[in-house]
């Protein structure tokens, strides 16, 4: 059984990644948001700071690609080898409007032709490649003509979001339907989607054991234990999972403070993650949160933040 750290845009930079890998031990990969491609041939060097920081220090980063013609994908990929990977992965999974409508992302899902020029120019890079892909943009039907697509090709795996791409984040995972194509691919499977718990965990694992590998984004944000929890197979404390959130978000604090400039870049930057840090708290430290996260200034911030995460440690077990 493998276990991924999935890429969250915004959240999941090499800081954060770092910190998974240090607490949890044995994390097998985990992913960078998505490099745009199209961002890259603008403006170079500058977008692929996050990785290039992780080089050398982080062995199971596999940086993703986002773009919608094979040769600025293959820009990136050529930047990737250079800088010594050797696997990469191409998002066909993001839904945001701006990015889909542009045949980027789960947008490109309804043109199974321009998936097979993409990937027959990136199998020419000579790295391994992996896609990570959604049921479709708008139905969930759509994969089923990307799948002879996709089989064409020696791909390292392939990830699947079991939503489509009008879903976003929201609604149910359609297992049905992953249940039904997922064995169809000739690459290995991962699955990726709303596994919150080490119970969720081996009730999809007991379901579909035909899956290599198991990937967890924003759980890891509410609970930075959570890959340990599934290795050990046993659940950790409030207690302990309240520290580990507070060591996490000591750590980017930290980070943000140094490389950002004037407070209000680091509010915007580290509040969005009380949207996952949150649910540990709930309900008895709610109003904590809510000042903390209502806060004004960098220093009432961070008296709030130290009350809440002093109370929830000494009060928690
Ligand atoms: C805010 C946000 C940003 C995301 N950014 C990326 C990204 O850059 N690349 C990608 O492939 N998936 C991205 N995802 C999707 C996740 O990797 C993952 O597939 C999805 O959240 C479902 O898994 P989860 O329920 O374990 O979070 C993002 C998800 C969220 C919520």
């Amino acid at each position: 059984m493998k276990l991924y750290l999935a890429p969250i845009q915004g959240f999941t930079n090499s800081t954060f990644r770092e910190i998974i890998v240090r607490n949890n031990g044995n994390v097998d990969k985990v992913f960078s948001p998505f490099v745009d491609a199209k961002r890259y041939r603008k403006e170079g060097e500058k977008v692929m700071k996050d990785i290039v920081r992780s080089v050398g220090k982080q062995q199971q980063l596999i940086p993703q690609v986002l773009g919608s013609t094979p040769s600025e994908i293959v820009a990136v990929l050529d930047r990737f080898k250079e800088l010594g990977f050797e696997e990469a992965n191409i998002n066909m999974g993001c839904p945001f409007p701006p990015v889909a409508n542009k045949q980027m992302g789960s947008g490109l899902i309804p043109f199974p032709e321009k998936i097979d020029e993409i990937l027959a120019a990136a199998l020419q890079v000579g790295i391994r490649i992996s896609v990570k892909i959604r049921l479709g943009w708008i139905n969930n039907d759509e994969i089923e003509a990307v799948i002879p697509i996709l089989n064409k090709y020696d791909l390292e795996e392939v990830i699947i979001h079991p939503r489509n791409g009008k879903q976003q984040y929201k609604g149910e995972v359609d297992l049905e339907s992953f249940g039904k194509i997922a064995p169809t691919l000739k690459a290995k499977v991962c699955y990726s989607g709303d596994i919150t718990s080490l119970e969720g965990f081996e009730s999809l694992k007991s379901k579909f054991p035909f899956v290599d590998s198991w990937m967890i984004g924003r759980a890891a944000i509410s609970n930075p234990l959570i890959f340990k929890s599934i290795e050990e197979n046993s659940n950790r404390s409030r207690k302990e999972i309240a520290a580990a959130i507070k060591q996490t978000h000591n750590e980017l604090y930290a980070e943000f403070s140094e490389t950002l400039s004037g407070q209000s870049h680091l509010m915007h930057k580290i509040k969005p993650y009380w949207d996952y840090f949150e649910a540990i708290f709930q309900p008895e430290l709610r109003q904590m949160v809510k000042k903390a996260v209502k806060a004004g200034t960098a220093n009432n911030y961070q008296a709030a933040v130290n009350d809440l995460f002093a109370k929830a440690l000494r009060e928690f077990e």
